[in-house]
């Protein structure tokens, strides 16, 4: 078991206890210390010195960059800090362009932002299949029974975020390699507990949020793309998008070779800023030992719920799970109401409640969040 003291220590830089049990970290994650001054740092900077605090933040983001390849070990040539997973993936998706002959496969456990993107707007030209899930889980063979020589890409969720259920990327690369259809990722509920190495699982596009357990704000995302796609026609373009800007010549724009082709203006410093802390806090404290901590948590919830009679959606498999456990009751909404009221805050959606516990949360906090589920089942 992780040291109790350690934690004590790491929790003191989330101030966000001193309010809360918090146990919604795959949603918002509380903000850490070191972000929030990170964040102020730039804001005092800017303040005081209006444009000189935009070089410092310009170095951050190509440092952000980086700091994102570095964790899922791949090139900084190959990513793309967008706004949010959901712009992360629409690029992708632009890049991907099915046709009308063509068709997308999906799972019935994605999140919007994974399945709108091909039934609205512009990218909505294809078939979209959906992959259905049984006992919260997405069982291979039904999702191979999707795919054929005509799919243009399978997006899946690594992590999902109903059910809380976790893929084995590298059968789905097996999937979809053999097939020779792209792979676009959605690792918002993955990465930062979960390991996806680009080296290992060689996926066509990795799109993420800095917001959940990478510990940054919201309003910044990340793009892995392969190099397949680094020379491709951006669906916007922008002063840094061109490697001729300096140049300054406005009828001329020679495009950069890599991936910051698809960047545009200037991104959002305050949030660059705020994500590379919160980055570099999760290398600091360690990626496996936050997945460590986390899966010794939820198993913990996990069991102890299994004796409370809740409708368990997240499957037990400590392999096919991450940060979220996923249950229903009779009348969640009450349940809901009796957890905020002991301040405890969890999630409440698709008629159940999501629990993320994070490394700084405790076997206390747990068990003050069991004892209220307990309490509400039994009387
Ligand atoms: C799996 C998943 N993808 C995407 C999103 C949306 O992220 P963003 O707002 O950065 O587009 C969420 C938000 O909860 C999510 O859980």
């Amino acid at each position: 078991m992780n040291s109790e003291k350690q934690i004590e220590e790491l929790r003191k830089l989330f101030p966000v206890t001193e309010h809360w049990t918090y146990l919604y970290n795959g949603s918002i994650h509380p903000c850490a210390v070191p972000v929030k001054e990170a964040m102020q740092n730039y804001l005092e900077k800017w303040q005081n010195g209006g444009e000189a605090a935009f070089f410092k933040a310009y170095d951050d983001f190509t440092q952000l960059k980086e700091e994102f390849a570095e964790l899922i070990d791949a090139k900084t040539d190959n990513i793309v800090i967008t706004e949010s997973t959901t712009a992360a993936i629409n690029l992708a998706g632009h890049l991907i362009k099915p046709t009308a002959q063509q068709n997308v496969v999906v799972t019935d456990l994605a999140f919007m932002s994974n399945t709108y993107p091909w039934l609205a707007g512009q990218l909505a030209n294809a078939e979209v299949r959906f992959v259905k899930s049984r006992d919260g889980k997405i069982h291979l063979d039904d999702l191979v029974d999707m795919v054929d020589d005509n799919t243009a890409v399978v997006h899946i969720c690594a992590v999902t975020v109903g059910s809380g259920y976790r893929f084995d990327l590298a059968q789905i690369y097996d999937i979809t390699s053999k097939f020779n259809v792209s792979l676009m990722i959605d690792g918002a509920q993955a990465l930062g507990v979960v390991d996806i190495n680009i080296k290992e699982i060689p996926m066509d596009f990795l799109a993420t949020t800095a917001s959940k357990w990478l510990m940054g704000p919201a309003g910044v995302g990340f793009l892995y793309m392969d190099d397949r796609y680094l020379k491709a026609t951006p669906p916007s373009v922008g002063w840094l998008s061109a490697k001729n800007v300096s140049d300054w010549n406005v009828r001329n724009c020679i495009l950069h070779d890599d991936a910051m082709r698809f960047q545009g203006g200037i991104p959002n410093l305050i949030g660059v800023t705020g994500a590379l802390a919160g980055l570099k806090l999760l290398k600091q404290i360690g990626r496996e030992f936050i997945e460590s901590r986390i899966n010794e948590l939820t198993t913990y919830v996990i069991e102890k719920l299994s004796r409370l009679n809740v409708d368990i959606v997240t499957p037990s498999n400590q392999n096919e799970r991450a940060g979220i456990i996923f249950f229903r009751t009779p009348d969640y909404l009450e349940l809901h109401a009796r957890l905020k009221a002991e301040n405890i805050y969890c999630g409440c959606f698709q008629e159940g409640i999501r629990v993320d516990p994070g490394f700084y949360n405790t076997y206390e906090e747990l068990d003050k969040f069991l004892s209220v589920v307990k309490d509400y089942m039994t009387h």
